[in-house]
């Protein structure tokens, strides 16, 4: 089935947020900051602003009627600074006026004193002066001190893994209106307008069921949008309650990379042992995320960087630990794959370094490690259906990796200037969200008089294609045509108390509530057919009665009519609760995962040693998919999120300076990859399993596990570099940009030697 708005993209008639119609005297609205990472501040004036023709209003935490916090997990997120910044990009208030133009001329009206106070950037020196945004949390499993005496090769290390800019297309925005008894509706490019209610009515101090919130559709989320559009919609809808009007706040591209968090970067120290099979024994990390100056999802994100500290690997020996580290950076958020990758990130590190240390490859001790049915993860969970195995081996033989390595092994003999580079890259991403009462959805159905279906659940659709999955479940349960199904924006009116989309869960959550729903009408449908057919066997086929297994002259249509002229009801509300799961913080044991995705990939990489430049030859990937629904989908996916990794290992640099003032706030200096860098070839192949029950129609998730296939790029780069300069002395430290690579090209070599 084609994605349901390929057309109306092409088109470019999609609607986004700034695409809604306005109403008359729609207002603007900016938010101002001030350029400092960490201050107290002693006085704001406002007056000249607020003179200027056309400026309607100036707001700061002062014109707030509830709370002033946005935090949505920990109430720490002043929506307004107040009495002091804590970030460079922090809002301090809003400006609202006719214009665009005239916010941004009334902006640079303000003035403000204030008194600069210490700016922390780095997480480790956060650490140090012991500010953290919640206790650490550690993961244990077996006895790692007891477990290195029985291990034959031990590796001490530490690595760093850089932020990454989310740069959806849409950039934030919201529009509000007020509504004539005070409520108040906020369209927002929002992954999760539950969230958006509710933290709507706690600052603007009204009962939830005053707040509406509609989404259509986001240009791209990538969890940047799960709770870090909240404060815009809030403002905006703060604006319009104040002002008794509609109020519309679209950050300009620089602003949103300024104000808001991106991938959380991280640290981390490491100590990997060894037996002489090659079999990981024990492993010991420390990670410390930078969270920036807010929890925002910071605690939600450390979780899942200790939930994947071990990747595709069992090891019965585990202590991982991460603290959580505030610093005055924009608070950093989710971002797919939500903390999982930089867990990868360490484990890969570190079997790379032991691999060049004790002179095999990489590839070696990844395989003798894989997961096997039956083994038990530090966190607790007992792996079943594991495809580590089967997708590694899959990859391998299709792929041909012995011919392909003995062709990379012959490329460097023969070539002095250009090295190439291989890695293998498996992965294992855990499907649920970690918090496990956040694992449920409901799902409305209507089915109209005349056959039409229309379907609102809690997904959003940000271009992952779960509208088109939802219609695919609405039409296979009812069994009529795709084309009598239409999806409603997500909306809080009709879904309520939704989890946002996000943790790759949106389709089978929203798709299994649908699907108890679609249950329940057809339930009822077939009652009414049963009746008129005088036959106890029947079932809905391609819009067709059949009775006992043969078409009837009875079709969809006068079904649905002869059950509404019985005056059976044709809504239904579908509920679904992720079963099994359960996970126990005290003891940080259970079993967190409905199922797990894997996949492996191998990737090829062509460094100029001249210069340091690179480009990557091949991916080639056994993916995963259990049972898909939808291959163009879910292959959109793979490519669209493998690419995305790859930016995030190599091209994409985040850089603050040290008093915190993003240097890479655009597109000029913040480089994402484009046609030019992405791989020559992207080979993609399906696992050939049954799927998982506990995944939409068996097709499991896929929205995040594919951007831990780009680990592999940071790597196959390291083995180029190791080619040219075998002795060099590296670090780890991703992005591995063209600066770095040519750094690391001409290296002098480490005192211990490799
Ligand atoms: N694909 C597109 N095109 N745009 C997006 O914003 N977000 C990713 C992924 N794929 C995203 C995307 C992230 S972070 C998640 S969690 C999932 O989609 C969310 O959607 P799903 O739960 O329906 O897979
Ligand atoms: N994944 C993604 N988003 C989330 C999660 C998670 O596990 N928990 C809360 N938000
Ligand atoms: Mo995705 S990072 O869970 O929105």
């Amino acid at each position: 089935m084609i994605n349901i708005d390929a057309e109306n993209h092409v088109r470019g008639r999609s609607v986004y947020l700034d695409d809604i119609p306005e109403l008359q005297g729609t207002l603007y609205a900016l938010p101002f900051d001030l350029p400092t990472a960490h201050a107290h501040i002693t006085s704001l004036h406002l007056d000249k602003a607020r003179a200027l023709p056309g400026v309607a209003a100036i707001l700061t935490a002062a014109d707030i009627p509830g709370e002033n916090q946005i935090g949505g997990i920990l109430p720490d997120e002043p929506l307004f600074a107040e009495g002091e910044v804590h970030f460079w990009g922090q809002p301090v208030g809003l400006i609202v006026a006719d214009s665009d133009h005239i916010c941004r001329k009334a902006a640079r009206l303000i003035e403000a004193e204030y008194e600069a106070l210490p700016v922390v950037t780095d997480p480790r020196e956060a650490q140090q002066l012991g500010r953290l945004i919640c206790p650490p949390r550690t993961f244990v499993i077996g006895d790692t001190a007891g477990a290195w005496s029985q291990c034959a090769h031990i590796f001490e290390g530490q690595t760093a893994v850089n932020g990454q800019e989310h740069l959806y297309i849409e950039a934030h925005g919201a529009y509000a209106r007020m509504k004539e008894d005070g409520s108040v509706i906020i369209s927002s490019s929002t992954q999760g307008p539950t969230a958006v209610q509710r933290t709507v009515a706690k600052v603007l101090d009204l009962p939830m069921h005053k707040v509406e919130v509609d989404t259509v559709r986001l240009g791209g989320g990538f969890g940047g949008k799960e709770d870090q559009a909240t404060g815009w919609a809030v403002m905006a809808a703060l604006a319009a309650q104040h002002l008794q009007g509609p109020v519309k706040l679209v950050l300009h591209r620089l602003d949103d990379m300024r104000m808001t968090g991106k991938r959380h970067p991280y640290e981390a120290d490491f100590k990997i042992g060894l037996d002489e099979h090659l079999r990981i024994i024990a492993w010991e990390v420390t990670h410390y995320q930078n969270a920036g100056a807010a929890a925002d999802l910071s605690t939600a994100v450390m979780e899942r960087t200790l939930f994947h500290s071990t990747n595709a690997y069992h090891i019965p020996n585990v202590r991982a630990t991460a603290y959580s580290c505030k610093t005055n950076l924009p608070p950093n958020t989710a971002f797919r794959g939500f903390g999982g990758p930089q867990g990868k990130f360490v484990i890969e590190a570190a079997i790379a370094l032991a691999a060049e240390r004790i002179g095999v490859s990489a590839a070696e001790i990844q395989q003798a490690n894989l997961l096997r049915d039956g083994d038990e993860m530090p966190y607790g969970q007992i792996m079943q259906q594991t495809q580590a195995r089967s997708t590694w081996a899959a990859c391998m033989e299709r792929y041909n990796y012995t011919g392909q390595r003995e062709r990379v092994q012959a490329f460097n003999e023969q070539n002095t200037r250009y090295k190439k580079g291989m890695a293998v890259q498996p992965i294992c991403f855990g499907i649920s969200f970690t918090n496990t009462m956040m694992n449920h959805a409901r799902a409305l159905v209507h089915i109209y008089q005349d056959g039409s279906v229309v379907v609102s659940t809690g997904a959003v659709e940000m271009g992952q294609g779960v509208n088109t999955k939802l219609v695919q479940v609405a039409a296979q349960s009812l069994g009529i045509s795709p084309g009598r199904v239409r999806i409603e924006s997500t909306n809080t009116l009709r879904v309520a108390n939704t989890s946002p989309t996000a943790a790759s869960a949106g389709a089978d959550l929203n798709g299994k509530a649908l699907q108890t729903a679609c249950a329940a009408l057809m339930e009822r449908l077939k009652k009414v057919a049963e009746a008129a057919l005088g036959h106890s066997d029947v079932a809905i086929q391609n819009e067709v009665v059949m009775a006992g297994g043969k078409p009837s002259e009875l079709g969809w249509e006068q079904l649905v009519l002869m059950a509404h002229q019985q005056r059976v009801s044709l809504s239904e509300n579908g509920h679904y609760a992720t079963p099994l799961i359960h996970f126990d913080k005290s003891k940080e044991k259970g079993h967190p995962f409905a199922y797990h995705v894997y996949g492996t990939a191998i990737t090829i990489v062509t460094v100029d040693c001249l210069r340091g430049t690179y480009t990557f030859d091949s991916v080639d990937v056994v993916h995963d998919f259990g049972n898909s629904m939808n291959m163009a989908v879910d292959l959109g996916q793979i490519e669209g999120g493998l690419v995305q990794g790859i930016g995030w290992m190599t091209l994409e640099e985040v850089a603050y300076n040290a008093q915190g003032r993003l240097l890479s706030n655009a597109l000029s200096t913040y480089k994402i990859p484009d046609i030019y860098s992405v791989p020559k070839s992207i080979r993609i192949a399906s696992l050939e399993t049954e799927g998982h029950d506990l995944a939409i129609l068996k097709s499991k998730a896929v929205g995040e596990p594919p951007l831990m296939y780009g680990l592999g790029a940071y790597f196959a780069i390291r083995e180029a570099i190791r080619a040219f300069n075998p002795g060099a002395d590296l670090k780890v430290d991703a992005p591995y940009t063209p600066e770095k690579v040519l750094l690391d090209l001409y290296r002098s070599p480490s005192s211990q030697g490799t």
